[in-house]
């Protein structure tokens, strides 16, 4: 597989990773929820993160809640299996909860409920990854960036569920069938408080994450706020337990990579950090360079798809890009083939097209949130 095969096959939408038809058309559909949606009065809502095809994270808030269960099954009615998770009180009334569900199968439905001593959340159903190295069916994923407004317009809320309404009636399926997960690029809240990430992004996004997996990328906006060693951002996303071909991230959860089917994500953190070797600088890029090197030799990769929240270059706010990626991370990243594209955030607007120093595509994918008058 090349970089022509890999256009015509996206430009296609008949395999490989599709993205186009997703993130050109789903801004204008009317509606804010689908017939699938489960609105009920739960106040428990899942949010699934580091999708593995053995494996889920379901995480959930509660007010007080003490206990962390999650009861899952292959049948709506039948939910025997019952994993026992922890809870972390970040703070006055914010209880964050965790779970791993464990010894899945690959491409599989799974039904699912959440539980405190107190509250059950509804019924939920998600899809496993196929299995690592599956190069055959589709792999689909969808791409936001930049939805960091919190406000009485519930931006990020109205464009999820539009996204969801787009994507069902494209494909005629329901979400977690026809999408695989999320690619968040960075920026998912504008400060880094337990606020913003409850009531933002996690409060906004309730009618799609339970049944679809998110995986983000730190922006530059995850580190304000107070937050900018990320110790928050640590504690709600699991990420720290990827590794790929046995690479573990120094960076832990800042910086991380995994391989789903035959593609391999590779989230860079363009942020400088406290601890260097969680930011921009020479740990970083070495990893980045040991695990171009171990997929370049990996028959299961065929394709490497790179996030990184500051973008390669953009038409708008020229200088304020990421020139470690454009001249450090980038030549590392173009020693295989097999990467085809990076998504990058932070300029709020979207943008695609192939670079202009190396034989790659970049779509910039930052507008979630904000009006774009021009550009
Ligand atoms: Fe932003
Ligand atoms: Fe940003």
């Amino acid at each position: 597989m090349n970089r022509s095969e890999f256009l015509r096959l996206t430009s296609a939408g008949t395999a490989g990773f599709a993205t186009q038809g997703l993130l050109a058309g789903w801004l204008f559909q009317a509606g804010t929820s689908s017939a699938s949606a489960q609105i009920t009065g739960s106040t428990l809502k899942p949010y699934l993160q580091t999708p593995r095809p053995d494996s889920m994270w379901i995480t959930w808030w509660s007010n007080n809640g003490s206990d962390s269960f999650v009861d899952w099954g292959t049948e709506v009615d039948a939910l025997g299996n019952l994993v026992t998770g922890t809870r972390l009180e970040l703070g006055t009334g914010y209880h964050y909860h965790s779970a791993k569900v464990s010894g899945l199968q690959p491409s599989t439905l799974y039904y699912y409920k959440v539980r405190t001593a107190t509250e059950t959340s509804d019924v939920y159903r998600f899809k496993t990854p196929p299995a690592t190295g599956t190069s055959t069916g589709r792999f689909r994923v969808l791409v936001i960036g930049d939805n960091q407004i919190i406000s009485s317009e519930r931006r990020w809320e109205k464009l999820i569920n539009r996204a969801r309404v787009k994507i069902e009636e494209k494909y005629g399926k329901p979400l977690e069938e026809a999408v695989d997960f999320i690619l968040n690029v960075g920026d998912q809240v504008d400060v880094g408080t337990l606020n913003h990430y409850r009531n933002l992004h996690f409060e906004y996004g309730k009618a799609v994450t339970p049944n679809l997996a998110s995986m983000t990328t730190v922006g530059n906006h995850e580190t304000y706020g107070g937050d900018n060693n990320l110790s928050l951002y640590k504690d709600l996303f699991h990420y720290h337990e990827l590794s790929y071909q046995g690479i573990v991230s120094p960076g832990g959860d800042a910086y991380y990579a995994y391989q789903l089917a035959n593609v391999l994500f590779i989230h860079l953190n363009s942020e400088s950090m406290p601890n260097a070797a969680e930011g921009v600088g020479a740990v970083q890029k070495q990893w980045t360079q040991d695990v171009i090197t171990a997929a370049a030799a990996d028959p299961s990769v065929e394709f490497i798809i790179s996030l990184c929240h500051r973008p390669y270059q953009a038409e708008q706010y020229v200088g304020d890009i990421s020139s470690w990626l454009r001249t450090e991370i980038m030549p590392i990243l173009a020693q295989t083939e097999k990467h085809v594209l990076n998504i990058g955030a932070h300029h709020h607007l979207y943008a695609r097209g192939q670079t202009r120093d190396w034989p790659m595509y970049h779509i910039i994918s930052g507008a979630t949130a904000w009006d774009q008058y021009w550009g």
